[in-house]
């Protein structure tokens, strides 16, 4: 059996019924209001923002043995990361390291087995609107128009903002289709009404799970550029994992590249792109050269997240 707080099924079920995605409901949003100019600055490649103010998320020796029927996998292992306020961080690591395992750490679905994961200095004990979560599979209700998928969080909460969620329609490009049920949309739409949902919720952390993996190439870079020109509008803190190396440096203040399993911190890439940024970065000599970097990290990490894999089969 999972040891998830509520199985990945049971989430929309949930919060169709009730606000139980939204018990727990503890920590403010307090991470617009301390007032933090300055925090992307940081020294060191040490996986630690190193912040001129406090980090808004911090991790410390987090690990996560899963152990459904004693098989005791052990997920994630003395991960240390620091989050600063509005900073974008990528995570880029080989299929199974244990990326969608820290980021349901930090979103409060899951509970660490050791460590902590602290928001503005307090534990997190479950899921709270602040932390905004886009699943790794498409989450939308697909018994709702795209207009109440994207009322829906804010009605749980009494706080409906019309305005704010045409304005949200209109950025992604999707006014006109409130009332189109999401399996009418193309899978690049579907992943814009879900950022609709998540901005909709005003978080002040966005965990974004893969959310562009399932699009074609050129669709992907549209949706990076919308997110990139909303995360610099709106002053959000993001962490968003890929396995797409371009993905994860085009997007990031810092690349935080996972080891196979157990993920631990194998080196943290600062990403000294100015913003805002545009495909044209693309092509520039300095994106080629972190994307070097960036694949030589990981390659003898997704090598050796395939042989565990293929030795996993064997043994089944
Ligand atoms: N509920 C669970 N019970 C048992 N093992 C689990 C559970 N969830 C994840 N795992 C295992 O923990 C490891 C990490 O899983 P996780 O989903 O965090 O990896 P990931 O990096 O997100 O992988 P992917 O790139 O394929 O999405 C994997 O070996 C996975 O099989
Ligand atoms: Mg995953």
């Amino acid at each position: 059996m999972s040891e998830r707080k509520q199985t990945t099924d049971d989430r929309n079920e949930n919060s169709q019924r009730t606000t139980g995605e939204y018990d727990g409901l503890r920590n403010g949003r307090s991470g617009h209001e301390t007032g933090t100019e300055g925090r992307r600055e940081r020294e060191g490649g040490d996986g630690r923002a190193r912040a001129t103010g406090d980090a808004l998320v911090e991790i410390n020796e987090l690990r996560k043995i899963y152990d459904p029927d004693g098989a005791h996998v052990t997920a994630v292992e003395d991960l240390d990361l620091d989050i600063g306020d509005n900073e974008f961080v990528t995570v880029l690591g080989p299929s199974g390291c244990g990326k969608s395992t820290l980021m349901e750490c930090i979103a409060g679905y899951l509970e660490p087995t050791e460590g902590e994961v602290l928001v503005n200095g307090d534990p997190v004990a479950g899921p709270d609107p602040s932390r905004g979560v886009v699943f790794q599979s498409n989450r939308l209700f697909p018994w709702k128009t795209i207009g109440q998928n994207a009322r829906f969080g804010p009605q749980m909460r009494n706080a409906v903002d019309d305005d704010r969620i045409q304005q949200l329609l209109d950025d992604t490009g999707l006014t006109g289709f409130e009332d189109s049920y999401p399996h009418e949309l193309s899978g690049g739409m579907q992943q814009r009404a879900e950022l609709v949902r998540l901005l909709a919720n005003d978080p002040d952390i966005m965990l974004m799970d893969e959310p562009f993996s399932g699009l074609d190439a050129m669709t992907k870079e549209l949706m990076q550029e919308m997110l990139l020109d909303i995360w610099e509008e709106e002053d959000r803190t993001v962490l968003f994992i890929t396995h797409d190396v371009a993905e994860a440096i085009f997007l990031a203040d810092r690349v935080v590249v996972m080891t196979a399993r157990p993920g631990q911190i194998k080196d943290v890439i600062d990403v000294d792109i100015g913003r805002p940024r545009d495909s044209s970065v693309l092509t520039s000599e300095a994106f080629n050269e972190y994307q070097e970097r960036a694949s030589d990290l990981i390659h003898d990490e997704a090598e050796r997240a395939m042989e565990q894999k293929q030795q996993e089969t064997q043994e089944a």
